[in-house]
């Protein structure tokens, strides 16, 4: 029996609404085809959840990392404050956030020590940290005159 992935995911966040299985979800919907490096991500901000995945281009340097593409669409409805993040790879152990995505969150984050960073891949491990913890004395806004 063939079953629309579509509809498997959709069943599957029915099950588990979390964070992360919407990451998980959300890794389905990567356009990664140049590095095959599908990443999915779903942040709270503001106490609703946005999802985003990596969107690569031929033009390399135009890609988009997945929780970028989740900052923006937090964004551009109207939320501000950033909670929790979790961010899906295939890789073992899972990927932290780059550094460029760990910048852009702090740039939501009012107390980065309260925002949970999870990662985790489709064969269930788990890291996890504060977003304190990923970008220390990180820069911010606040530092601007
Ligand atoms: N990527 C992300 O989506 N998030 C990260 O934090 C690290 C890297 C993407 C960018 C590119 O599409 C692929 O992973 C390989 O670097």
């Amino acid at each position: 029996m063939t079953v629309d992935p579509a509809l498997d995911v959709a069943l599957a966040l029915a099950l588990d609404p979390t964070l992360t299985a919407r990451a998980l979800a959300a890794q389905h919907r990567a356009y990664a085809p140049y590095s095959k490096f599908r990443v999915g991500a779903a942040i709270q901000m503001s106490g609703q959840v946005f999802d985003g995945a990596n969107v690569e281009n031929a033009s390399y340097g135009l890609c988009t990392c997945a929780e970028r593409t989740a900052v923006v669409a937090a964004v551009l409805a109207g939320a501000r404050r950033l909670e929790a993040v979790a961010v899906c790879t295939d890789a073992s152990p899972p990927s932290s956030p780059c550094g460029a995505c760990r910048q852009v969150l702090l740039e939501f984050a009012p107390d980065p020590a309260a925002v949970s960073v999870v990662a985790i891949n489709p064969q269930g491990e788990r890291r996890a940290w504060t977003l304190a913890q990923l970008i220390p004395d990180g820069f911010s806004g606040r530092e601007l005159p």
